[in-house]
């Protein structure tokens, strides 16, 4: 048993905090660490498919490199085909012999041919390769909700129906098992510029209609609101209770938003490498921001749904940048350097604290597009610093939260005044270990953090860190382990309370074992 420290908090330290290891806390969903997919640049095509014929190594067509990789994230459930594809998605195009598919163009995204090779029986057999659970979105958009329901019942329906049936045809016997499917994406944009009133009205049927058949079990995902359009949140709320009720009705089980972090503005975003200084404290500024955001949105449903019965999603997150140059703009190509490895971390610190509501999260994008895990140039492959943060996070998944309380304010940074703590942190507890994750937002300086572990014994900590000198620094097909994790040393345990130096703009995790 650990005693808090006696000593009196530490003002040189950039965090000084406890964690109680016998109070957990809501459990982390793996959902948290969910991806993103959509048919936009070299997402699909390039980057997961490339056909049976190509010469880069494949297995039906989907690229056995990138496969290999992404298994080594336990990646928990993978969204598709959008995003706004997914609102002029129109799924019948993309089953049955690949042959007879139609050609449509992808006017979202580039205005290129779209041939419809990957579809939604390639897409299920990525599912398959990855072991990861299928998030569909659905066409609310441009779509009717009769294709939403044949959809849904193509994909999940077992026995003698019209949907099934065609499935069958298309040489696919047993239905699949689909865990989650969006109602709508971006509504209030892309989706159909609709207002609120409007998008729940569709929502309400289109989600009626996505029926569980059999013994699958949809989670339905109403699309909501752009960062903190609370009233977003609150009309779709109110389609499911009212104020004082106990018990949402059964119609949605989740609540989405989207939120991108970049320095600049919508029309400047900044470079993905190179940045000043400045455009470093503003993107973790914007970064950090998420956690005002979550909250809003859980008080909003909170107020609807005390118990937490519905969930709330972030199923678009990440850096966006100005695209590289002489990239195609529509491709929304961006290299990943280290500081897109620590805005992913500050929000997986932030997704810890708030995961009694927030259910789901999904990175955008996985493969060559936005904050992705990995960048291809044809048969080339390499892993981002946003891999290796998801990868050394991993622990975090379907693990207990241990919130992290500090004893004394923590370090910061004015940005334009604006304080920014420069140490973010989070821990959980699983399988009889303790992770402990820190993030090092000062690019500028090393910094201390000392965590009293109290209310069990732990020993034998095992820390690794992902660092690099310049928080612009990044992998290139030339110098693919540029920026990778190592072990960290300077790390003690004594008497149950743990230091750790942190280099200058870094991310390390602490694995303890806990006395049984
Ligand atoms: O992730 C890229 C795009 O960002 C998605 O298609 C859209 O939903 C969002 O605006």
């Amino acid at each position: 048993m650990t005693d808090l420290p006696t000593t009196a908090p530490e003002k040189d330290l950039a965090l000084d905090a406890v964690v109680d290891l016998d109070v957990p806390g809501p459990t982390i969903s793996r959902h948290l660490y969910g991806h993103f997919a959509e048919h936009l640049g070299r997402c699909i095509y390039e980057g997961f498919w490339v056909g049976e014929d190509s010469d880069i190594p494949n297995v039906g067509g989907i690229r056995t490199d990138v496969v290999e990789a992404l298994r080594e994230l336990a990646i928990p459930n993978l969204r598709w085909p959008g995003g706004c594809f997914a609102d002029t998605y129109h799924w019948r195009d993309g089953v049955g012999p690949a042959a007879d598919r139609p050609r449509i163009v992808n006017t979202h995204w580039g205005d290129v041919v779209e041939d419809n090779a990957f579809g939604t029986h390639e897409f299920m057999a990525l599912c398959d390769l990855l072991d990861t659970a299928p998030y569909i979105s659905g066409n609310v958009g441009s779509g009717t909700v009769q294709e939403t329901a044949d959809w849904v019942e193509y994909l999940t329906r077992g026995d003698d129906s019209p949907m099934a049936r065609l499935r069958r045809e298309h040489g696919r016997d047993e239905p699949w098992g689909v865990s989650f499917f969006g109602i709508g994406n971006e509504p209030w944009g892309c989706g159909g510029n609709l207002r609120a009133d409007q998008f729940a009205s569709l929502a309400r049927q289109h989600a009626t209609y996505a029926r569980d058949h059999g013994g699958n079990k949809l989670v339905r995902v109403a699309a909501g609101a752009s960062d903190d359009d609370y009233a977003w949140t609150e009309t779709l709320m109110q389609q499911v209770a009212k104020l004082g009720d106990t018990e949402p009705r059964d119609l949605w089980q989740m609540v989405s938003f989207h939120f991108y972090t970049f320095a600049g503005t919508w029309g400047d975003k900044g470079s993905a490498t190179r940045f000043s200084r400045d455009e470093y404290w503003a993107t973790m500024r914007k970064a950090l921001d998420v956690r005002r955001i979550i909250a809003g949105h859980s008080a909003v449903m909170d107020a609807y749904d005390p118990q937490a019965r519905i969930g709330l999603a972030l199923d678009e997150w990440g850096t966006w940048w100005n695209v590289e140059p002489g990239t195609n703009p529509g491709f929304l190509y961006q290299q990943n350097a280290m500081r897109d490895a620590l805005v992913a971390t500050v929000h997986f610190d932030a997704f810890h604290d708030h995961a009694r509501r927030l259910r789901l999260a999904n990175i955008a994008q996985t493969v060559n597009v936005l904050q992705s895990m990995l960048l291809t140039d044809g048969a080339r492959m390499i892993k981002t610093p946003t891999f290796h943060a998801f990868a050394m996070s991993a622990g975090h998944h379907d693990a207990a939260g241990l919130p992290v309380r500090e004893r004394a304010a923590r370090a910061t940074h004015d940005v334009d005044g604006t304080a920014v703590g420069t140490v973010s942190a989070s821990a959980s507890t699983k399988d009889g270990a303790v992770l402990v994750s820190l993030t090092n937002l000062d690019p500028d300086a090393a910094s201390t953090v000392r965590i009293a572990l109290r209310g069990q014994a732990v020993s034998d900590p095992v820390a690794t860190v992902l660092a690099a000198d310049d928080p612009a620094a990044h992998n290139t097909f030339d110098a693919p382990d540029a920026v990778a994790p190592r072990p960290l040393d300077g790390v003690t345990l004594d008497g149950g309370v743990l230091t750790v130096q942190l280099p200058p703009a870094a991310f390390a995790t602490v694995r303890l074992t806990l006395a049984s």
